[in-house]
C-alpha cells in the first residue's frame, strides 16, 4: 500500500509531493515501479490525495509500470482516496484491501527510489514469522532531546542525548502481518508517525531489516536534487 494523500508542504508550493515530477516521471510512479518489481508484490494500492483520486487513476493506466516488462502484468492496481492524515489514509486503504492478502508492506510515495532487494528483505522477515518488519540505518547525527522553546524560533533546552549506537533511522516499506496491522489501526488512536510504532503500543514483537541510503525521503527540495541525481547513476 502507497499512502500518497500528502500535500507535501515542506518541499515548497505546487502539485501534491506524489505527483511532483523527477526526471519526468512523478514520485509516487516510481515509486509503485519500486513496489511492483518485487515478484512478491502481486496488488499495489495507492491512497490518493482525495481530489485527486481519478488523476492517480489516469497516470497509473498512462504509464507502462515496469519498462522492460520484467514483472509487467503479474501486479494489479487499486487507487483510494487518502485522509486527513497519514494514518488515516494507511486506514482507508487497509479498508479497501481485498482478502487473500496475509502480508501488507505500506510505503511512502516520498520514497520512490528504494531497491527491490530491500522491498524483498522485508517481504521475508514477515514471512519469517515477524508481526511487523522496518528496514532502518544507523543515524550519522547524534540526536538531543529538546524541551519545546518558550517562544517560537527561541532556545530550546537540551535535556538528553540517546547512545547513538542503539538509535535507528527508518523507512519503509514496512511490512505486516495484516491481522496485525488491521488490529494496531483499529486499537491506537495517538498520533504516530509510521505504521509500526502502533504494532509496539500492541506489545507485538517490530523487528528491522538493513535499509537503503536510495529509500531516503524526499522531503526538502535538496531531496529533489539528490533523488535526480541517484536516478542518472542508475542509468549510467
Ligand atoms: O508527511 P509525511 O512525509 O510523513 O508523509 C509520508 C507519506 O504519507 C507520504 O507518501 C504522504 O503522501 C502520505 N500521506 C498520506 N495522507 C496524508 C498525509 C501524508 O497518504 N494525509
Amino acid at each position: 500500500m502507497i499512502p500518497a494523500a500528502g500535500r507535501g508542504v515542506r518541499l515548497g508550493p505546487g502539485a501534491p509531493k506524489a505527483l511532483r515530477a523527477l526526471n519526468g516521471t512523478p514520485m509516487l510512479i516510481h515509486a509503485v515501479r519500486a513496489m511492483a518489481a518485487s515478484r512478491s508484490v502481486s496488488l499495489v494500492v495507492v491512497v490518493a490525495p482525495p481530489d485527486g483520486a481519478a488523476e492517480v487513476k489516469t497516470l497509473l493506466d498512462a504509464h507502462t509500470l515496469l519498462p522492460g516488462g520484467a514483472t509487467a502484468g503479474s501486479t494489479d492496481f487499486l487507487v483510494v482516496p487518502g485522509g486527513d492524515t497519514r494514518q488515516e489514509s494507511v486506514r482507508f486503504g487497509l479498508d479497501a484491501l481485498p482478502p487473500g492478502f496475509d502480508i501488507v508492506l505500506v510505503h511512502d510515495a516520498a520514497r520512490p527510489l528504494v531497491p527491490v532487494d530491500t522491498v524483498d528483505a522485508v517481504i521475508e522477515a514477515v514471512r519469517d514469522g515477524a508481526p511487523a518488519v522496518v528496514p532502518a540505518l544507523p543515524l550519522a547525527d547524534t540526536v538531543k532531546q529538546v524541551e519545546p522553546a518558550s517562544e517560537p524560533g527561541g532556545p530550546e533546552a537540551v535535556v538528553a542525548t540517546p547512545d547513538r549506537s542503539r538509535l535507528r533511522a527508518v523507512q519503509t516499506p514496512q511490512g505486516f502481518d495484516r491481522a496485525a496491522l488491521v488490529r494496531a489501526h483499529e486499537t491506537v488512536t495517538d498520533d504516530v508517525t509510521d505504521d509500526a510504532s502502533m504494532v509496539e503500543q500492541l506489545g507485538l514483537r517490530v523487528v528491522t531489516v538493513p535499509g537503503h541510503e536510495e529509500a531516503f525521503k524526499v522531503t526538502r527540495p535538496l531531496d529533489l536534487v539528490l533523488a535526480e541525481a541517484v536516478l542518472a547513476r542508475r542509468r549510467l
